[in-house]
C-alpha cells in the first residue's frame, strides 16, 4: 500500500501533485536540487492550499496542518529510503532523468515502484536506468494537476501490471477540484500517449493552412475563425499564441521524429521562431499581444481552409491508429480521455454515426489538397473493426 510518496521535481507539475498527494493525506517528501527551489515550491502548495481553505474546499483540516506534514530535501538518496512511490517530475531532460531513476533504484526499498511524469521521454529508458524497471512506469499528469481530471498511466515493455495497478489506484485516489479523475491505462509507452497523441495531428493541418494563408493573402484571423467555437474562451490560434509557438514547435519536432514527416513545424510558424516572435510572452506571436489581454478579432470571415468536422475526423482516425497500435484497450478509453482531458465529445463517437465515408472522404479530399499523406485514412479506420477491438 502506498503510504510515503517521495515527488522529484518541485516546479510547475511537482508542486501541484504534491498539492494534492497532501490533500489525500500522504506523507510527502518534496526534493529538489536546491533549498530556494523548495521553498519556492512549497511556497505555491501554500497558495494552492490556502486558497481552497478560504474557499471552504478543504475538508475537516486546514492548509497550515496539511503543509506542517510536508518534508523536503535536497539528496535524493536519503529521500527515498522509506519511500513506496516516487514520482519524479524534474526537468524534461532524459540525461538528468535518467540520473535521478539511477539514484533511486540504489536507494529505495525494493517494494518502491517508480513514475514518471514525462510527456515525451521512454518510460523503458528510465526503467532501466533504475534497475527494477518492472516497478517503473509512467503517471502523467496534466497542468494545472489539481484541476485537470486526466490522469494517464503507462506501461513500457517491462512494468508489470502490479505496477499499474498500483499508480492507477493512486492516482484516482487524488482529489480534483473538477470533477472525477479520470485514470486510462495506456498500454504502450507510445509518442503523445493517448491525449496528446490524438491532438497532435490537427497541428499539421492547421500549419499546413497558415502557410497556404500565408501565399495566398488569406488574412490568418481567418483560419483562426475557421475553427472558431464561440464557447471555448480561446479560438485555436490565439491558443498556439497563449501557450507559446516554442511549444507548439518543439512539440510538431519531437513527432516529426518520432512519427512522420508531415509533422514538420510549417514555415510561418518556423520564422515566427527564428524572429522570437514566440507569442503572448514576447508581445507578438501570430498576434499582437498587450500584456495578457487577448488581441481583439473580427470574427465575420472564414478562410473555409480548415473546419470542425475535419479536425474530429483527424482526431477519429489518430485514435485508430492507436487501436492499430494496441496502445489503447478500445474505442472508448479515447473518448473518455478526451473528454477527462480536453472537454470534447470524443472523437470516436463520430465513427458509431455508421457513416465512416463520410469521415474517410473528408481525409482523402484534404489530403490531395495540402499533399500531407500521414492526413489519409489508416487501415484501422478503412477496416472499419475499430469498435468490436479490446485488448488486454
Ligand atoms: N508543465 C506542463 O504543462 C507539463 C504537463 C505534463 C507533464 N509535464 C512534465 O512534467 C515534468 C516537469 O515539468 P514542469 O513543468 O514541472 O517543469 P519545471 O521546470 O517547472 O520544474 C522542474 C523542477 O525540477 C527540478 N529539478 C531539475 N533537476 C532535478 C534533479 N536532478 N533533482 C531534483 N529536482 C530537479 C528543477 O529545479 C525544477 O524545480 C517534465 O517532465 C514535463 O515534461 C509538464
Amino acid at each position: 500500500m502506498v503510504k510515503n510518496v517521495v515527488i522529484v521535481g518541485s516546479g510547475a507539475m511537482g508542486g501541484g501533485i504534491a498539492q494534492i498527494s497532501l490533500m489525500a493525506q500522504y506523507n510527502i517528501t518534496l526534493v529538489d536540487i536546491c533549498d530556494e527551489f523548495i521553498s519556492r515550491g512549497i511556497k505555491n502548495i501554500k497558495f494552492g492550499l490556502e486558497k481552497l481553505e478560504l474557499k471552504k474546499k478543504l475538508k475537516d483540516i486546514t492548509a497550515s496542518q496539511l503543509l506542517s506534514s510536508i518534508k523536503s530535501s535536497t539528496r535524493l538518496s536519503e529521500a527515498v529510503k522509506n519511500a513506496d512511490l516516487m514520482l519524479e517530475a524534474v526537468t524534461e531532460d532524459l540525461a538528468i532523468k535518467k540520473e535521478v531513476f539511477r539514484i533511486a533504484g540504489e536507494n529505495a526499498p525494493s517494494h518502491c515502484i517508480f513514475a514518471s511524469n514525462t510527456s515525451s521521454m521512454s518510460i523503458h529508458e528510465l526503467g532501466m536506468a533504475s534497475q527494477r524497471s518492472e516497478k517503473v512506469c509512467g503517471i502523467h499528469f496534466f497542468n494545472p494537476a489539481p484541476l485537470m481530471r486526466l490522469v494517464e498511466v503507462i506501461k513500457a515493455e517491462n512494468t508489470s501490471i502490479d505496477t499499474c495497478q498500483i499508480a492507477i489506484n493512486w492516482a484516482k485516489s487524488l482529489p480534483c477540484l473538477r470533477g472525477k479523475r479520470y485514470v486510462p491505462l495506456v498500454l504502450k509507452d507510445s509518442p503523445g500517449f493517448i491525449a496528446n497523441r490524438i491532438q497532435a495531428p490537427v497541428s499539421i493541418a492547421i500549419s499546413w493552412a497558415l502557410d497556404y494563408a500565408v501565399d495566398h493573402n488569406i488574412p490568418i484571423e481567418h483560419v483562426d475563425n475557421d475553427l472558431f467555437v464561440p464557447v471555448v474562451p480561446m479560438s485555436p490560434l490565439v491558443l498556439l499564441d497563449f501557450v507559446g509557438l516554442d511549444i507548439s514547435y518543439s512539440t510538431s519536432k519531437y513527432f516529426e521524429s518520432k512519427l512522420h514527416p508531415d509533422f514538420k513545424p510549417g514555415k510561418l510558424i518556423s520564422e515566427k521562431i527564428e524572429k522570437g516572435e514566440l507569442g503572448m510572452k514576447t508581445g507578438k506571436g501570430l498576434y499582437q499581444w498587450k500584456g495578457k489581454i487577448p488581441p481583439e478579432i473580427d470574427r465575420s470571415k472564414k478562410a473555409d481552409l480548415l473546419n470542425l468536422d475535419l479536425v474530429l475526423a483527424i482526431q477519429a482516425n489518430e485514435g485508430c491508429r492507436l487501436l492499430e497500435e494496441g496502445v489503447v484497450k478500445d474505442w472508448s478509453t479515447i473518448d473518455k480521455t478526451m473528454r477527462a482531458g480536453f472537454n470534447s465529445l470524443g472523437p470516436m463517437t463520430i465513427l458509431a454515426d455508421g457513416n465512416t465515408d463520410k469521415w474517410m472522404d473528408l481525409l482523402e479530399q484534404f489530403s490531395d489538397k495540402s499533399g500531407k499523406e500521414y492526413l489519409r485514412p489508416c487501415e484501422m479506420m478503412k477496416s472499419g473493426k475499430y469498435m468490436g477491438l479490446q485488448f488486454s
